[in-house]
């Protein structure tokens, strides 16, 4: 008999543990989201259907992951839940050194506070939020360099994460090498759509940071995902295998940060690895005051484990192609029926253009709040605003329009099935075929910085 080659990707698990999501009525998702002030971040998340806020901590673990857990050592120095955790994390990164860390912003307040002060300069594709806050808090400066196409949402490009190379050069002599403690690269790049970086783009980036002896690290909470982006879209890449890709982006570094709740598969946890002896002892000593002994870094023996097994599980060919498969279906269905995503899509999210969806409400009528409110309203599902809302309020208080106004879709992994694709699908059509009625919203109550989650919101009269 012939090899059988199918088309269908199905899910690479089978469930043995399950978890009741909860139905509610339109009457009753209306008055959840009142009482959250019109703001899906205050809703309980018993009232969610299908919760796509974040992708972060909030997959599935497997049998192994849990099986790890149980059998985890505690002990408060040299537990041997670290050394599987280091010996993981060498592995896949070839790092020297390997200090734990709570989540992805710990491991990047340890390495700004160690080694930016203000008046330095620390370039990115796009730096993350938390990534952006913890070097300005340093009083350094964030600057993100990702190339002109990667702020384009509609063209299709197969690494629109690519950092502008010619604009890094030009940094360097604008500012100095001195006032640049370090270049990072972000994989994917979450706060551009999720868009991959090449390898190409990955070699160019370390070339520049050493010709002028400058660390290079990678912010890589995505290194999985975009191991796949380069083994299916760069030229060279489809025989080897995403550990392999990974092996080889990392060794163009000098380190990098990590959340492992993204492809560390774990629910909380993460790290900073480095290659600098001095660099890393003066780490841990920091360390040791915010996140705890370098063996645990405010971790659990338990969640080392966790991410020991789930970072090579994030690597498993079968289920990359399941996972970034899984998302472009959801945009391919959406873009066959007219609805404006970010393109194309991207390892962890699918992104509506909301001001191209609702070109009846202005920017300052928060079109993606509203966006995102419709969607929870038509079918309990949450999804973030990244517009307006977000960024819109400017030092001096007024409010100005961001660039763009987008609602994040992103999705868990290993945690929701085709079927709730499919309807995700149905709810996203029947929102766009009400969206001429959808309402703009005003401010009724907002904090002085990163007002949006705690903002309280009240729809305009129609
Ligand atoms: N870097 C990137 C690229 C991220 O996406 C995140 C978190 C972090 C750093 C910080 O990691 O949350 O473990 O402290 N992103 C989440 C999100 C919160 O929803 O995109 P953390």
């Amino acid at each position: 008999m012939r090899e059988f080659q199918p088309k269908t990707i199905i899910e690479p698990f089978r469930i043995r543990s399950v978890e009741p999501i909860h139905f509610t009525t339109m009457e009753e998702r209306e008055a959840a989201l009142k009482a959250a002030g019109y703001n899906p971040f205050l809703l309980r998340a018993e009232n969610v259907l299908i919760d796509l806020l974040t992708d972060s901590g909030t997959g599935a673990m497997s049998s192994r992951q849990w099986a790890g857990m149980i059998a985890s050592d505690e002990s408060y120095a040299g537990a041997s839940s670290f050394y599987r955790f280091e010996s993981a994390i060498r592995d896949i990164t070839g790092f020297k050194h390997v200090i734990p860390a709570h989540q992805g912003r710990a491991a990047e307040h340890i390495l700004f506070t160690t080694i930016a002060q203000a008046g330095d300069v620390i370039p990115s594709n796009t730096h993350f939020d938390t990534t952006r806050a913890h070097v300005e808090h340093t009083g350094a400066e964030a600057r993100d360099l990702v190339i002109a196409e990667g702020r384009q949402p509609q063209l299709i490009l197969p690494f629109k994460g690519n950092m502008d190379v010619a604009a890094l050069e030009a940094t360097i002599a604008e500012v100095g090498r001195e006032r640049i403690p370090a270049i990072m690269l972000t994989v994917t790049n979450n706060s551009g759509g999720g868009q991959p970086v090449s390898m190409a783009n990955v070699r160019a980036v370390s070339a520049v940071a050493h010709k002028h002896g400058i660390p290079f690290y990678i912010d890589s909470c995505r290194f999985a995902e975009n191991a796949w982006f380069i083994k299916t879209r760069e030229e060279g890449y489809v025989d080897k295998s995403p550990t392999e890709i990974a092996r080889e982006m990392f060794s163009y570094a000098d380190g990098c940060t990590m959340s492992a709740k993204k492809d560390g598969m774990a629910n909380i946890g993460g790290f900073l690895a480095v290659n600098d002896d001095a660099l890393a002892a003066n780490c841990r000593n920091l360390e040791i005051l915010t996140e705890g002994f370098p063996t645990y870094g405010g971790m659990a023996g338990y969640d080392l484990e966790a991410i020991a097994q789930g970072l090579y599980e994030a690597l498993d060919p079968h289920y990359l192609r399941y996972r970034i498969r899984s998302i472009a279906y959801l945009g391919d269905r959406l873009t066959a029926a007219g609805v404006s995503i970010v393109q194309p899509t991207g390892g962890h999210a699918v992104y509506l253009d909301a001001r191209a969806m609702l070109p009846h409400l202005t920017p300052l009528q928060y079109p993606a709040w509203s966006l995102c409110n419709a969607l929870y309203l038509v079918g309990g599902v949450r999804g973030v605003e990244i517009g307006t809302v977000m960024f819109g309020r400017q030092p001096d208080g007024s409010e100005a329009p961001a660039a763009m106004d987008l609602v994040r879709l992103a999705f868990p992994r290993r945690t929701y099935t085709q079927s709730h694709v499919d309807y995700l699908a149905e709810v996203i059509l029947e929102v766009f075929a009400q969206r001429s009625s959808l309402p703009g919203y005003r401010i009724v109550q907002q904090a002085p910085v990163l007002r949006h989650f705690t903002i309280q919101m009240e729809p305009l009269p129609a």
